[in-house]
This record gives C-alpha cells, structure tokens and sequence, in this order.
C-alpha cells in the first residue's frame, strides 16, 4: 500500500556517519516484525530517546459485557457526542484482541503529541477535517479520508473544529495493509487493485520543532506521559515504507457486475484476523433480472461490522448516519421485509457510503455499545411493525 518515499535529507548509505548540519545525527529503525519486515529509517538532530519524567495516566478500557443472548445489534451512534479530544475521548463500542472499533467526536484539540504504542490506527473522518503532524511530516486531512497511522508514530491531529469532527476510530494489533490479493510480487499494486499507488497520501513537509515536549503514550490500553528533553519532530530526513498517509474513500474504484457481486469486491484494507471494506456509490448489477441488493448470508467465519456514513442503505430498515450494525457469527441476516421488492422499481444505482469492517473472531460490545442498541433490530426481518422482544430470564 505505502510506496517508497523519502522527505528531507538523507545519507547515501545505511549506518553511516552523518553531519548535514556539523554535528553527527541520530538514526533511527522504525520497523516492523523487529529488523524483519517494512520499515523506515529516521534521522534525528537530537538523542530519540531522552526524557526527565515519566507519570503514569489514566486509562482507556473497554471493557466487555457479557451478553446472556446472542443477537444481531443495530448501534445508534448520532446519540454518541461525547466532545473531548480525538485521543483521550475515544468511545469504544466493539472489541477483540484484534481491534477496538469506536466513535470520537471532538470538541477540543489535542495538545501533547501522542503515540500508540499497542496499536496501528485507522482513523475515518466520517465529517470534519484537519492536519496529521507526525515525525515524518504533515499530511492534510480530508473529509472522509481513511488516515492510517502504523504504531510508533508520535503525532498531534490539528482537526478544524468548526467543522464538527466525527472520527470512526479502529485501533487494530496487526499490520495493516492493501489486500495481499492486489499486491504484486514485488508489493507493488497491480492493475487490477481498485486503487493506486497515487492515491497514498503521504507526508508533504517535515515538522520543524525546539525545545522540550510532553508526550502521551499508550500501551496495553493504558496512558502515561513522558517528558521529553527534545521535541521529536526533529527530523531532517527519513525514507522507507512505513509511515502515515490519507487515502480518501471516494478514491476507492468501485466494481459492479452483471448480477451481485459480494463484498470482497469492496475490500480496501487486511489485517490480521479482519478486513476493512468501502462501500462507496456505483452502479448496481444490471441484468434486467438481477436483484440489486445483498442476498441474505450467513457469515460463518466472522462478525461483520457496517458504519453508515452517507446515502441511502436501501436494505436496511431504521438505519441513519452514523449507525452501527453488527451482525452476529452464526446468524443469517439480509434485506429486511419489502426491501428487495422496493428495490426493483428503482434505477439499478446506490448513493451509499459505508465502512465494513468483518473480524474473524467475535467482537464484544461494550456497556456503551448496549446503551445506544436499538431493542427492536433484532426482530426487524419478523415483519413490518410487528415488534417482538428479546427475554432474558
Ligand atoms: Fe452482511
């Protein structure tokens, strides 16, 4: 996905001495998989490394509920507003040991610099925008952008408030990456991949900071605060393949067929033990016979997360921007009563804007999650105004 880029001043081999400036620089490895895999090399005008006081913070859990039923959810997330910072105020509403899937809705900016250390962050600007500093520079953000930040990365979003930011928020264990499907054998993306290099927003311009700087880290789900003698974005160089980037849904190339075609044709992301698929508008199946909307399935390897962010979701009932759905493992689930009946009067089109994200392990709701489910989802394929009612002893 992250082509090789390089931004500043770097020497011309690996490991060597450096003075760009008359005193020797710092370099850096931000690797994956140890020495193994992707990685950058940093260059630092000042020791990485050095800080005067560490204070434990508070924490950033979230923590499961154990549910006596098993039952698919309809999460009303417009009812989250929680304000805060798009760091510290995360609202967590699903979770595994592979990501923690949440809404931040800030009202406030940020003003120590931060870092993940636990996680890789895939922020989706559902509205709203701003600026990604980091160490390797700052990258404009957009409304509906994915911004992807790989673990390690010290940063500070300069969000334009004004603009009423709404932030889904997914902290996954593992790498993320392009499908590996649509990587060639030397990473590149190939023709058939429904986006391009060209459409990796990476770092424009390095951050030039002095003096002294607080920074939050998070590990284990857990804050503490360094203070750090020199201010880490100090970079006078750097190159490699891991790095933060923008890329904007709508830069997605959706694919429609003759009759319909499943969601993989939407995946934009892999990661360990999940996917992340885009949901942008298209055309829809165009035999005069096909039915436009998703037939009913039954995902047996995995909990399939939907977040609407704009258009019409034609075979949802009660669904709304900013909804969450979370259909269960082990359960079928489609269009509801009417829906595809509805559909086969209207042009073979969608407006709709959605971001899928199927875990191949169950996801757990949070007390949060359960605080905006709508009780009536589960019943909503029993029929039109029906109701219905989930009893638990
Ligand atoms: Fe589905």
């Amino acid at each position: 996905m992250r082509p090789y880029r390089t931004l500043g001043v770097i020497p011309p081999k690996r490991h060597m001495q450096f003075r760009p400036q008359g005193n020797l620089v710092y370099e850096k490895l931000f690797g994956r998989i140890g020495f193994s895999g992707p990685s950058s090399l940093l260059y630092h005008a000042h020791l990485p490394e050095s800080t005067n006081r560490i204070t434990p913070g508070n924490e950033d859990l979230s923590p499961p509920v154990w549910e006596q039923v098993h039952q698919q959810a309809h999460l009303k997330g417009m009812e989250l507003s929680m304000g805060g910072t798009v760091i510290e105020h995360r609202t967590w509403l699903l979770a595994n040991d592979d990501v923690r899937i949440g809404i931040a809705v800030p009202d406030a900016q940020q003003t120590a610099l931060y870092v993940n250390g636990s996680a890789d962050e895939v922020l989706f600007f559902h509205k709203g925008s701003g600026i990604l500093h980091s160490q390797f520079g700052r990258v404009p953000i957009r409304e509906h952008d994915y911004c992807v930040i790989p673990r390690g990365t010290i940063y500070r979003l300069e969000l334009d408030l004004a603009s009423h930011p709404r932030i889904l928020c997914l902290e996954v264990t593992g790498l993320v990456e392009s499908p590996s499907r649509y990587r060639a054998y030397n990473g590149q993306l190939t023709e058939i991949a429904p986006y391009s290099e060209r459409d990796v927003r990476g770092p424009e311009e390095l951050e030039q900071e002095e003096g002294a700087a607080e920074l939050l880290v998070k590990r284990s789900q857990r804050f503490s605060t360094y203070e750090l003698d020199n201010h880490p974005f100090d970079i006078i160089g750097w190159d490699g393949t891991v790095y933060p980037y923008c890329f904007n849904i709508h830069d997605f190339e959706p694919r429609a067929g003759r009759f319909h075609v499943p969601p993989p044709i939407h995946q934009t992301f892999e990661a360990p033990n999940l996917v992340i698929c885009s949901f942008v508008p298209r055309k829809l199946d165009w035999d005069p016979e096909a039915l436009f909307l998703p037939y009913h399935h039954s995902n047996l390897d995995s909990d399939e997360v939907l977040y609407y962010v704009d258009g019409n979701y034609q075979a949802r009932r009660g669904i709304h921007q900013g909804s969450f759905t979370h259909h269960v493992g082990g359960l079928p689930h489609g269009p509801q009563p009417g829906a595809v009946e509805a559909s086969l009067s209207r042009e073979p089109v969608t407006d709709e804007l959605a971001v899928m994200i199927d875990t191949f392990r169950p996801l757990w709701r949070t007390q949060a999650a359960l605080d905006i489910a709508d009780p009536t989802y589960p019943f909503s394929w029993h029929s039109a105004d029906q109701g219905g009612s989930t009893s638990i002893p």
